[in-house]
């Protein structure tokens, strides 16, 4: 009788595990719960098993019933969806959701990669305050009293005396005032102008300004930092030439063009037909700047240069209007 109580259980079992639908359980209560099942059957053998061996084999019997109906109970809930597993639930032939990523302005990854370009040639990063005063952005760089660029019509004034940094050069001083040489730092930041907004100007935009101050410092050693620099980020096999060019406070000063990224130098639209396009200003710190920071002209040298970074981008990507780059339009950032 046990041995047929045991062959009944493997029976359960193996039939529970093949139960796929309600109608398969309905049918498996009927075969071995129902009043005429298999259990009950056995139930009913009780009577030829003897008084010794009874207790055993009702207690078997009763863990045979329980069993039988505890599975068929649950396996109803779960196909009724009471308590589906989760692999259950999940609809693995679903098509997958693309995950929306942000990614960094096309403004951040410029700056981003000539921030990491002079930190390889040993250049720190400093940055200033954007609300500056007329001594740094103008009186300590040698701007004369007169210079057009002291006009109303370029700087935004808060006051007679304040006003929005027109340029980074006022942390060149900033940093000069609060260190001695040697000083080699890179200062990005955005700057202000009042002009006409257009496709090709902004009220607003970013410049990187670059200063080295020690002994011995050469305008050759300017020119070569600069063209690493221009190979690295546009390539190295660009051509370059350095064009004299004035700023109060620097003497001598250039500016750099490189050959037209987007023509090859064949002359385009952009380039102004030109094949060059002029990517930064430059020039040997003018001593006169030395003597409103405390530092000793005659014993350093050094050079200074800066570069819009929203004119780099744009010839970078290829973007043709400035205004795009503060629209913060997702079709257009989405593209970097
Ligand atoms: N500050 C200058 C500008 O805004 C650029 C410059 C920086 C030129 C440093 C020379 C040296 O045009």
């Amino acid at each position: 009788m046990l041995q047929k109580i045991e062959t009944i259980k493997q029976q359960v079992l193996s039939e529970l595990s093949e139960i796929k639908s309600l109608s398969d359980a309905e049918n498996f209560r009927i075969k071995f719960l129902a009043r005429k099942g298999i259990v009950a059957e056995l139930f009913d053998e009780m009577k030829n098993v003897s008084s010794e061996q009874r207790p055993l084999v009702g207690k078997a019997l009763n863990e045979l019933r329980q069993l039988a109906q505890t599975s068929f109970d649950n396996k109803k809930l779960e196909l009724e969806g009471g308590s589906k597993s989760v692999e259950q639930k999940i609809d693995l032939s679903l098509p997958g959701r693309k995950k929306w990523i942000g990614t960094k302005h096309p403004l951040t990854q410029t700056l981003e990669e000539i921030k990491r370009i002079f930190l390889g040639m040993g250049f720190s990063i400093a940055t200033g305050p954007e609300i500056e005063d007329d001594y740094h952005n103008f009186e300590a760089l040698n701007f004369p009293t007169d210079h057009p660029a002291r006009d109303m019509q370029d700087t935004f004034f808060i006051d007679e005396k304040i006003l929005l940094r027109t340029h980074t050069s006022p942390v060149q001083i900033r940093i000069m005032e609060n260190q001695q040489p040697p000083v080699r730092v890179i200062m990005p930041g955005r700057v202000y102008r009042n002009e006409a907004i257009s496709a090709r100007s902004y009220c607003l935009f970013h410049q990187v300004e670059g200063l080295y101050v020690d002994e011995g410092v050469t305008f050759s050693e300017l020119k070569g930092t600069l063209v690493a620099f221009a190979k690295q980020f546009y390539g190295s096999d660009i051509k370059f030439k350095f064009r004299p060019s004035y700023f109060p406070f620097t003497e001598p000063s250039a500016e750099m063009d490189i050959t037209c990224i987007l023509c090859k130098g064949k002359g385009c639209r952009v380039c102004k037909h030109s094949g060059w396009l002029e990517i930064l200003g430059c020039g040997m710190v003018n001593p006169n700047v030395y003597k409103f920071v405390g530092y000793d002209s005659e014993k350093y040298t050094g050079y200074a240069f800066g570069m819009g970074i929203e004119r780099i981008a744009m010839l970078r990507y290829g973007i043709d209007d400035i205004r795009i780059l503060y629209e913060n339009d997702v079709r257009f950032l989405r593209q970097f």
